[in-house]
């Protein structure tokens, strides 16, 4: 069986994306089954890292969306609009959504999921999250039994690459942020990484899985890294802390939810002190099973488009007729009787 894919983007993860399914060897058998049918972007001509055959290019996003024979579509366009319609249109469209965009999840989650759950359709953002690493998924599935008491942690890369050359080399601001967005890191308003915005998507799509409610994004509290000077920096250092920008959602007892980020002197033997560069970490409190970090590559073009095909390979493997194809994807419990 062949799913079809719309990519709309090309960028940083759509190149990421266009990479890995360009060679599938070694990786999970169901991304044999994926291929790019059509991308869209801005400039057809513009030259890009991947290889990819131009007839597949177009500026027409509305057509890839609407495309019959299009079974997924991934959105990795960045922004609010044209990211929010496309979605909605595909969706209407009868596809399945992979996403990485998180400033349309937090704002249009709500009205997103209502319309693809109307429509019996999937959609999928572990990319959205903490770039590479799967707190997703774990979130929705795997800590399924868990009471989550708070969340916290270091959801923005480009920040705490900045904050840790800051940290690191007493080096300015200016030329470290153009080398996180020179890497891509950065979001294409770095501003919102800055201001902690990107953070404060991250956290309120976190918080809505973790305590089972819809969180609204303009209720959460944001201060950025604007501010924080290598002076400051080193002053921290001296009385045993780091500066990180930490993303925090908890609910003490008879207390309502706090969700909010902003700059925090962590201890220097906290984990989340040790987290460094491009890294992201979320530290869980959760009932029964305690304390649990979650710690990788928060962004970048290799990091991200790993979630992205997660989430592929996840909707694949969902789809009827992908778990007939891949019986030990859905293994039955006696499948595991010798
Ligand atoms: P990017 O490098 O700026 O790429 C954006 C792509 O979308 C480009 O190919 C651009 O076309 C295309 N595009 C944007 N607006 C368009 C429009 N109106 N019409 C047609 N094409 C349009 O961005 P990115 O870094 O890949 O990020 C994409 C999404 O992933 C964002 O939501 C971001 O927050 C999220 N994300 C990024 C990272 C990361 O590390 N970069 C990590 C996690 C999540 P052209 O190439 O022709 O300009
Ligand atoms: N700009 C974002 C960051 C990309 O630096 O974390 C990953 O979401």
């Amino acid at each position: 069986m062949m799913y079809h894919i719309g990519l709309l983007g090309l960028g940083t993860v759509g190149g990421g994306v266009a990479q890995i399914l360009a060679d599938p060897a070694g990786r999970h058998p169901l991304l044999k089954e994926l291929a790019i049918a059509q991308v869209g972007v801005r400039d057809p001509h513009k030259p890009r890292a991947v290889a990819l055959d131009p007839q597949l290019l177009t500026t027409d996003l509305e057509s890839i969306v609407t495309n019959p024979a299009i079974d997924i579509v991934v959105e990795v366009l960045g922004g609010i609009e044209p990211a929010r319609s496309l979605i909605l249109k595909a969706i209407a469209h009868g596809k399945h959504i992979v996403t990485a965009n998180k400033a349309v999840i937090a704002r249009h989650g709500a009205e997103i999921f209502d319309a693809a759950n109307a429509q019996g359709v999937y959609v999928m953002l572990e990319a959205a999250v903490a770039g590479g690493i799967p707190v997703i998924q774990a979130l929705k599935q795997s800590l399924g039994a868990n009471r989550i008491h708070s969340v916290s942690g270091i959801l923005n890369g480009t920040t705490n690459y900045i904050l840790t050359r800051m940290q690191q080399e007493q080096g300015d601001f200016a030329p470290i942020l153009a080398d996180a967005q020179r890497l891509g890191y950065a979001e294409a308003d770095p501003s919102a990484d800055i201001e902690g915005w990107d953070a404060a998507d991250k956290i309120a799509i976190l918080a809505s899985l973790a305590f089972g409610g819809r969180i609204r994004r303009e209720e959460v509290y944001c201060e950025g890294i604007r501010d924080i000077t290598a002076v400051d920096i080193a002053y921290a250092e001296k009385l045993g802390f780091r500066i990180k920008l930490l993303a925090i959602a908890r609910q003490l007892k008879g207390q309502p939810l706090e969700v909010r980020v902003h700059p925090t002197l962590v201890p220097l033997e906290h984990p989340l002190a040790g987290v460094n560069g491009v890294f992201n970490a979320i530290l869980l409190e959760a009932e029964p099973l305690g304390q649990v970090m979650f710690y990788g590559p928060g962004a970048g073009a290799g990091a991200t488009a790993s979630a992205v095909v997660a989430d592929l390979i996840n909707i694949a493997a969902l789809l009827p007729q992908g778990r007939a194809s891949h019986p030990l994807l859905t293994c039955q419990p006696d499948q595991f009787v010798s």
